[in-house]
């Protein structure tokens, strides 16, 4: 079983979400994707009918939100007040507004603080944990023992993004997921508190010839190296 935490970054439709889940199913770890963290404040924004580009709107909002996320990775629960948003979460207008409303400082600091709170409880109950997001290895835990960076094409990420999309139900095309993850890069990447790149330590692995398989073998092994 893993001890401590695997950090694991990277831009969207890298396969992070499913690599994480199964890498803490594999390791008997908890999970905590953060990045449903940013995705539930920013479903509050737009329930509230905030602008999401309105700093303080969305930093009072973000600090009244009331919600739970389970760190068990075969369900791994979103509720926003009692309700679960698991599937909302992932819709088109969160996707489109999680940007701007991750890169308020004020929201950052509070998500950040609660992630800490949620991995050091994970880790007092059962030792290991699996997180996913963005600056997981940059700033959330940069004493993590394992960092990994996945990477893949544009492409390729597009193409796994909308067959997600498809697979849930959602209407998608390739060209859109295209447009739509490389703005969210584009802004993810650029912005002034705690942009998405590499931190300096992590292990840079290309998923875009690998399967979820491959990638699997290769991250437990790296995990059972560094463990
Ligand atoms: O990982 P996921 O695609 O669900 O993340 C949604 C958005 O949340 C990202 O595009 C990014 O804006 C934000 N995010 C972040 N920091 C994290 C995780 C996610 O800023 N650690």
């Amino acid at each position: 079983a893993l001890r401590g935490v695997v950090a694991l970054d990277g831009p969207s439709g890298t396969g992070k979400t499913t690599v994480a889940r199964k890498l803490a199913g594999l390791l008997s770890a908890g999970y905590l994707d953060t990045g449903a963290m940013y995705r539930v404040v920013t479903l509050a924004v737009l329930r509230a009918g905030a602008d999401p580009q309105d700093a303080e709107a969305v930093a009072a909002l973000a600090r009244a939100a009331e919600f739970t996320l389970g760190t068990d990775p075969s369900a791994p629960s979103v509720r926003l007040a009692g309700e679960d948003v698991a599937a909302e979460i992932r819709g088109a207008e969160v996707n489109h507004a999680v940007s701007p409303v991750s890169a308020v400082p004020q929201v950052r600091e509070l998500l950040v603080a609660r992630q800490r709170e949620i991995i050091a409880a994970v880790l007092a109950e059962v030792g290991g944990i699996v997180v996913e997001g963005r600056d997981i290895g940059t700033v959330v835990v940069p004493g993590s023992p394992l960092k990994v960076y996945l990477t893949a094409d544009p492409a390729v990420r597009a193409a796994r993004r909308s067959a997600q999309d498809t697979a849930a139900g959602r209407q998608s095309s390739e060209a859109e997921a295209l447009a739509s993850v490389g703005r969210r890069d584009r802004l993810d990447s650029t912005r002034a508190t705690s942009p998405l790149k590499p931190a300096d330590d992590a292990v840079h692995l290309d998923t875009s010839e690998l399967s979820v398989d491959q990638v699997l073998t290769a991250l437990s092994e790296l995990a059972g190296q560094r463990g």
